[in-house]
């Protein structure tokens, strides 16, 4: 069992607790820190957590508590990891891990130096239904993914912070383009490398200093690519969506606005709906268990799962480094119109690939390009001729 003390009484912060303290958890938060003594004192009586403070220094340093959760905002992760990786303790950090892949860099080096447990909050990587097909790509049923498509859209985020650029690193990018290129990175491979990038961002609708649209191409080195779009304008609710397709199979994901459950109500006393939900009345489409569709209990399971037997999460702060480092590359993109490469200064994965895909023989003199079922029932072949190159077609 683990005494954990939490950093943020907002919203990522009751995320956290409500999955920690659900389904009979064992490892409890002990100590929650937040600015003010009456969000402090609220969210403590509200979770049942024996103790609160408005001093972030003395809840990192709580004796009792031996894991730091990370949730406050973006610009002051690199302090809090610095603080609990100085206690010596075992520290989680949401995401964005950084604001920039300099700071993400930083950070990584603090945990490292000193030899604490690090994991990367990327809760959306561990949704079930991505950790399911992420079996089945790893089983083998998509053979190569060749692009992978993952979308995040909303009207925007709930706090004054997000909306600063000093503060937060970014725009829709760094908020939203940090899961969708994580998720990519799981269905493509996180041992191929990320090589360069081409982004479109704009700010079209809201009077900020950020993007609040873009659409990137992440190109890794075997040829696959994964493909974000990210939205702080879309108008329905908080649109979470994954696409995956391989040179044997597809899989479409959607994990929140389309899960199955739809309801309507004229009288509209439905109460929360779901997160970024935009209306009460009429047609809704509520979440059944949010905090598990979500993926907050599969990464936090994985979390302490791996912290009891002394291995690597499945996302350190190594992914989180890769992360920015994606991001930096959209923001110079975005800027200079260009593919633009991924600089990374830390590269733990393979040097060199096989390009995704390698032809199929159909026989010694011809590749097969592809056969077809025609109307009517006939078979038909599209064959390249090895030493000519030529094109051509037999019919069954
Ligand atoms: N799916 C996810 O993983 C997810 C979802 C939402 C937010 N987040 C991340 O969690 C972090 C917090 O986001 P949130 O949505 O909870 O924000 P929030 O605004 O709801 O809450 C932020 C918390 O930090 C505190 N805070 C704000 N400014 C502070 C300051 N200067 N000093 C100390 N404390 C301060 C606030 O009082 C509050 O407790 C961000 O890094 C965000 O990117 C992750």
């Amino acid at each position: 069992m683990h005494k954990i003390t939490m950093l943020g009484t907002g919203l990522i912060g009751m995320f956290y607790t409500k999955t920690l303290h659900s389904h009979r958890g064992q490892d409890r938060v002990h100590v929650v820190y937040s600015r003010t003594e009456t969000r402090a004192r609220d969210f403590a009586a509200t979770w049942g957590i024996p103790n609160w403070t408005t001093d972030m220094a003395a809840a990192i340093q709580d004796p009792e508590t031996d894991v730091v959760v990370i949730g406050i905002p973006n610009n002051l992760h690199y302090e809090a990891v610095t603080m609990a990786a100085a206690a010596g303790k075992t520290v989680l950090c949401t995401k964005p891990l950084a604001r920039t892949a300099a700071e993400a860099r930083a950070i990584l080096d603090i945990v490292e130096q000193a030899g604490v447990f690090h994991g990367y909050l990327e809760d959306l990587a561990y949704t079930p239904k991505n950790l399911k097909s992420l079996e089945s790509i790893q089983n083998g049923a998509l053979g190569k993914v060749l692009w992978a498509r993952s979308r995040e859209t909303h009207p925007g985020p709930h706090s004054d912070w997000f909306w600063d650029p000093e503060q937060s690193g970014g725009g829709a990018i760094v908020d939203l383009a940090c899961h969708c290129i994580e998720i990519s990175r799981n269905f493509i491979g996180k041992e191929i490398r990320p090589v360069e990038v081409m982004c479109w961002a704009d700010t079209q609708v809201h009077p900020i200093a950020a993007e609040d649209n873009a659409i990137g191409l992440v190109r890794y080195a075997n040829g696959a690519i994964g493909q974000f779009e990210v939205s702080w304008a879309f108008r329905g609710g908080m649109d979470l969506r994954d696409e995956v397709s391989g040179t044997e199979g597809t899989i479409w994901l959607n994990h929140f606005l389309r899960t199955g459950f739809e309801m309507f109500t004229a009288a509209g006393r439905s109460g929360y709906v779901a997160e970024k939900a935009e209306g009460e009345t009429g047609w809704l489409f509520p979440v059944g268990d949010e905090i598990h569709e979500l993926g907050y209990t599969h990464m936090f399971t994985d979390m302490f799962n791996a912290l009891d037997k002394g291995i690597a999460p499945m996302e350190t702060f190594y992914d989180g480094y890769i992360v920015n480092a994606i991001m930096d590359a959209c923001y110079r993109s975005a800027k200079s119109r260009r593919w633009e490469p991924v600089v990374l200064d830390v590269w733990r994965g393979a040097e060199t690939v096989e390009k995704a895909v390698a032809y199929i023989d159909y026989d010694e003199h011809f590749y097969l390009i592809k056969e077809e079922k025609m109307p009517g029932g006939k078979l038909k072949l599209i064959l390249k001729n090895k030493e000519t190159g030529q094109v051509i077609q037999q019919v069954r």
